[in-house]
């Protein structure tokens, strides 16, 4: 298996000491209740409180400051200090925030990444082993009865809806500006965005180019989403909407004109590997010599910093438990021989675009 060099050392040779791996064995052994601690230590504002008073807060500060019970706040904080998240001050018995807790109140990677574990996925993994020996997304009945995420998503309560956007969103947004520069360097003039949801990197591409069409194929209750998201922006009556569901082996790809540019952000990994063989077979009856296909995914063995490998890998086990129960969070080796035998191939790939994204440029063989 090929890793980036970031990634190599540390999973190749033991990294900790005895002791340090059993107090990190505890700390999954208590994972959901680091998780929720820590999360509520966001929720109260306790962590905010602690950031804008750099001399600390006692006990007793903090409950006048919440309106929580002292009883509440000294589990919180006691909980907090052997997470880690927060120090003490012995003498004063002031708190303070750590580094750790700097990073769950301010990182916005974080912050993003709590809030869609607690609210999409938290019920859902309680239906993880069901999905891992199923092959089904076990943990999707939590919010109803959809073969798969996508088929819900328009549907999905608010607060949850709210969260999955943020997290998609979060990601992929991130990158758009890096990825502009890289597809509309060929000046495309007509672009099919496969997964296109609620047209943001389609509203990008139309601004960006004031020539180009874009072209979204998703399911038809997300574009109904996307021609929401975009009524009335400037640029709107140059994206078309074509939907249909891929996983039907007779949905194809438009031929209504040639399209130069076939776009696909973050939505090979909503499918089993079979399953993008057989999308990227569709794409390529439509591309030209001239046609390239810009595939942007999160790779996990692509990643510049470690924490990103870690967050990439464990998001997998909610495309098994929610999404689809059948599809991760790729290998780049996993993607390129998809790609090869769909009968394309990889021309470039261009890493560390946004929050970890590389862009895979194929093309026909
Ligand atoms: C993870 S989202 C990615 C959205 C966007 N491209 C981005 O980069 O943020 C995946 C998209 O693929 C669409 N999708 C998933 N399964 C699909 C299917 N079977 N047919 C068509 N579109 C599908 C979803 O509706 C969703 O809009």
């Amino acid at each position: 298996m090929n890793l980036f060099p970031s990634l190599k050392e540390k999973y190749t040779k033991e990294q900790l000491s005895a002791r340090d791996a059993q107090r990190l064995a505890e700390f999954i052994a208590f994972g959901p209740i680091v998780f929720q601690t820590s999360r509520l230590m966001i929720k109260f504002g306790i962590f905010q409180l602690l950031r804008d008073n750099d001399e600390g807060l006692t006990r007793q500060e903090i409950s006048e400051k919440t309106g929580l019970s002292d009883y509440a706040v000294k589990v919180l904080t006691d909980s907090s200090l052997t997470i880690g998240s927060i120090l003490i001050d012995t003498e004063t018995e002031k708190f303070t925030l750590s580094k750790v807790g700097w990073f769950l109140l301010n990182d916005p990677a974080t912050r993003v990444n709590i809030d869609f574990n607690n609210d999409v996925n938290y019920n859902g993994w309680f239906h993880l082993e069901e999905a891992l020996l199923e092959g089904k997304p076990a943990g999707l009945k939590e919010f109803g009865e959809w073969p798969t995420v996508y088929e819900g998503l328009s549907k999905l309560p608010k607060d949850v809806q709210k969260s999955w956007f943020a997290f998609d969103h979060f990601y992929s947004d991130g990158s758009f500006n890096q990825a502009l520069e890289i597809v509309f360097k060929n000046r495309p003039k007509n672009l099919i965005d496969v997964g296109g949801n609620t047209g943001r990197w389609a509203m990008r591409c139309v601004n960006y180019d004031k020539d180009v069409n874009v072209t979204i194929m998703d399911l038809p209750q997300q574009l109904e989403l996307m021609r929401e998201a975009t009524k009335g922006e400037e640029g709107a009556d140059r994206i078309n909407g074509y939907g249909l569901n891929l996983l039907d082996n007779n949905a194809s790809f438009p031929t209504d004109k040639e399209y130069d540019a076939i776009w696909m952000s973050q939505f090979l990994d909503c499918f089993s590997l079979e399953e993008i063989v057989n999308i990227l077979k569709r794409a390529s009856k439509i591309m030209t010599p001239n046609t390239r296909l810009y595939i942007m995914e999160t790779f996990w063995d692509r990643q510049k910093y470690e924490p990103a490998a870690f967050c990439l890998t464990q998001i997998s086990l909610y495309f098994t438990a929610i999404a689809n129960g059948n599809s991760k969070m790729y290998h780049s080796e996993d993607m390129i021989k998809a790609v090869n035998e769909a009968g394309l191939e990889v021309e470039t790939i261009h890493d560390y675009l946004g929050q970890g994204h590389s862009i895979m440029i194929c093309k026909t063989k």
